[in-house]
């Protein structure tokens, strides 16, 4: 019988995914709750045939060439900016990645940062808890409406879908904005493509749904706070430097924009003296969007078959470089 692949985890995901790593391969676990540093990194890379890696893993062409037996990045995520995928790709690396499956917990997040900042969920709740609520108060704690609101979606792939989908039931106008247009989508789903500029001078609520690329960092800044409504929501369930924090916070401090709920930062993990954590109009968690029990099953269960497939010689199910698999270069 053939020797099992060499697999190397950098985290312990879920069952779902550990399993089948162990039935086919010899695993290699990182078991600590932090990351491993570039050092430990290299340790656990050292003669793998494929790695299971996370979002917080900076994979690029270095680490690719100190382990030149790899034939495959698995990344327990959707999101692949921790991969440098031309790299990869010159190497013959394949790069896979966890879509569709975290589509719903993803954009329940987005959904439920936008009604607690709108209607200011955690700010009312430390009322409660400092013990301020003296009586009911007829302009206590005023927030903002979504129904009949306008929701400006910024990248209108999967997850931006599925958010369009979930608000239907809340008359909302649904503006999209997104560099790739399909024909069909607008009567699909029952939104209209806009310009960036339109999107932000028009909506109630922005929710960013881009990949994280030299496109899209810092893509809302000084510009774009300024072109937003004072009573605009901003909701980052995407990645912590599409948004340029500086900007963000100056533009939450003078009311430029009314209240943001951020599911990522930059940086991350935000420390608690950041001005973000302690500014009331902002409401964040700690990049926590697809943490559902079905959904990081899913994601490991994915992400180890991609892995298993690529190193088996099949198509894997979610691969972000498929030239690889090709053989062309
Ligand atoms: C999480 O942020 C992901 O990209 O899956």
């Amino acid at each position: 019988m053939a020797d099992k692949p060499k697999v190397t985890a950098t985290r312990v995901i879920p069952d779902a995914g550990l399993d089948l790593l162990r039935d086919a391969a010899e695993l290699r676990l990182w078991e600590e709750e932090l990351p491993p540093d570039p050092d430990q990194l290299d340790v656990l890379l050292d003669g793998a045939d494929g790695a299971l890696t996370l979002l917080t893993d900076r994979i690029d062409g270095a680490v690719l060439d100190r382990h030149p037996g790899l034939k495959v990045v698995s990344n327990f995520a959707v999101g692949f900016d921790n991969v440098d995928v031309d790299a990869a790709t010159e190497r013959g690396v394949a790069v896979c990645n966890t879509p569709n499956v975290l589509n719903d917990a993803t954009a329940e997040m987005a959904f439920t940062l936008m009604t607690a900042a709108a209607r200011r969920v955690v700010e009312a709740a430390d009322y409660v808890r400092d013990d301020r609520w003296k009586t009911w108060g007829p302009t206590l704690l005023l927030g903002q409406d979504l129904t009949n609101a306008t929701l400006g979606i910024v990248g209108f792939g999967r997850i931006g879908r599925k958010l369009a989908r979930m608000v239907s039931g809340f008359d909302m106008e649904v503006l999209v904005h997104d560099v790739y247009q399909d024909p069909s989508a607008e009567a699909e789903f029952g939104v209209k493509y806009v310009s960036l500029d339109e999107l932000l001078v028009r909506s109630d609520y922005v929710s960013l749904h881009v990949l994280l690329n030299e496109d899209t960092r810092h893509m809302i800044s000084t510009d774009q706070f300024a072109r937003m409504k004072s009573t605009a929501v901003l909701i980052n369930a995407a990645r912590g430097p599409v948004v340029d924090t500086d900007a963000l916070v100056h533009a939450l401090e003078t009311g430029e924009i009314f209240a943001a709920g951020l599911d990522v930062t930059d940086p991350e993990p935000l420390p608690a003296d950041h001005p973000l954590v302690s500014l009331p109009n902002c409401t964040v968690v700690p990049h926590i969007a697809s943490a559902t029990v079905t959904s990081r099953d899913n994601m490991a269960s994915l992400a180890a078959r991609n892995l298993l497939s690529v190193l088996n010689g099949q198509e894997p199910e979610a691969i972000v470089n498929p030239q690889v698999l090709r053989g062309s270069r």
